[in-house]
């Protein structure tokens, strides 16, 4: 195995790590999912940080898996490293005979190996044949998806993946060109992009590529679907006070994150109900209140952190959820005694606006998602 071709800086470690602790600390053998391995610097830190850890590596990319390899290779022991997309994790898991887990990392999107190699097709900066899959031994390449998708098709790619206003424009330009070569180096279609954007909007938002390039690598690796099938699989595996935290770097992987935690933090029963009717209580607690975000130490020695979002939750205890409810009704109860005129003044009891249960500054009941 050569030198690595990037260095990869494990984005919010600490964070993770202090979230991932309380589960994969306890006083048996736990094991912890790394859902995109990348060059395992989360990884090594979660393996050394707790000796009685079994990882659990998923990658797409071979050569990911590789480096990753060579990395943890003296936790040889007590690590599993697949090649494989994360939404295989249940299939993965009960091949390897692992009926459930304790901890769970998604750290989304490309790494800096993919990023800086010269020869993948990710990197608008480099000419490379317009590649940008993970897994180079499977699907369509962002040459085929460029010179085969039609007009709305395409626009619709740069639109949404891309956050791209000039995306009609870009899919015209293509199929212009297309006409008369197809569009094989990443160089030509950065060049094309840069051609088609109005002279003003060049200069603001970096470069005028990183969106067509970013909206095409998701489509290629089909990042989103993957995700919102993976998302309530790992959730699933997760055992009663297991973690799971995910590590977004675009608004909608961050909405299906979002998304797939509402679901499990908010009770589905009747809201009057004093007690949790069996089965519809809320199955998970967040960790974070709302997205958290960087701080700006952390952007200034890691820029790929600046648009970084993490969410986190715990896999709940069904009677504590039970028991969690029961307080939350008496709560709620007493805030409504404290405005009902001759039931005291919202100063003479205990402080209504402290959640109870709620001793980490987190959300119980979903409503900081
Ligand atoms: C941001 S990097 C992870 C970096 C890693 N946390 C570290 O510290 O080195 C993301 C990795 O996830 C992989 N990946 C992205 N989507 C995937 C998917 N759907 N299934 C499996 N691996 C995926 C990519 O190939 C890449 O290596």
């Amino acid at each position: 195995m050569g030198e690595l071709r990037g260095t990869h800086v494990p984005v919010l470690l600490e964070r993770c790590l202090e979230l991932l602790a309380p589960a994969l600390g306890r006083n048996r053998r736990t094991v912890h999912v790394d859902a995109t391995l990348g060059l395992a610097g989360h990884a090594e830190a979660v393996l050394e940080a707790h000796p009685n850890t079994v990882l659990i590596g998923l990658d797409r990319d071979t050569e990911a898996l590789a480096h990753a390899r060579v990395r943890l290779a003296r936790f040889a022991d007590r690590i599993h490293l697949e090649h494989a997309v994360y939404d295989e994790l249940p299939d993965v898991l009960h091949r390897l005979g692992y009926p459930a887990i304790d901890g769970v990392l998604f750290d989304l999107g490309v790494s800096s190996l993919q990023l800086d190699a010269p020869d993948r097709g990710f990197a608008y900066a480099q000419d490379a044949p317009l590649d940008m899959r993970m897994d180079q031994t499977r699907g369509v390449t962002a040459e085929e998806v460029v010179n085969t998708y039609s007009h709305p098709e395409l626009a619709r790619v740069l639109r949404v993946y891309g956050e791209e206003k000039f995306a009609g424009k870009i899919a015209s330009a293509i199929l212009r060109e297309r006409e008369r070569a197809p569009i094989t180096s990443s160089a030509r279609l950065a060049e094309l992009v840069r051609e088609s954007i109005p002279a003003p909007a060049r200069r603001t938002g970096g470069h005028p590529a990183k969106r067509t390039f970013q909206a095409l690598r998701i489509e290629v690796n089909r990042e989103l679907a993957a995700l919102e099938t993976a998302l309530p699989a790992a959730l699933d595996n997760l055992a009663v006070g297991g973690r799971v935290v995910v590590l977004s770097y675009h608004s909608l992987e961050d909405r299906l994150t979002k998304q797939a935690l509402a679901d499990r933090v908010r009770s589905k029963g009747p809201v009057d109900l004093p007690v949790e009717l069996p089965g519809s209580g809320p199955t998970f607690r967040l960790l974070s209140r709302g997205a958290e975000l960087p701080g700006e130490a952390e952007v200034a020695a890691n820029p790929r952190a600046a648009s970084v979002r993490l969410r986190a939750a715990e896999r709940l205890d069904p009677e504590a959820a039970r028991q969690g409810r029961t307080d939350r009704e008496r709560y709620r109860r007493r805030v409504k005694a404290m405005h009902q005129p001759g039931t005291g003044s919202p100063g003479s009891g205990s402080d209504p606006r402290s959640t109870p249960g709620d001793g980490n500054g987190t959300d119980e009941e979903g409503e900081g998602i």
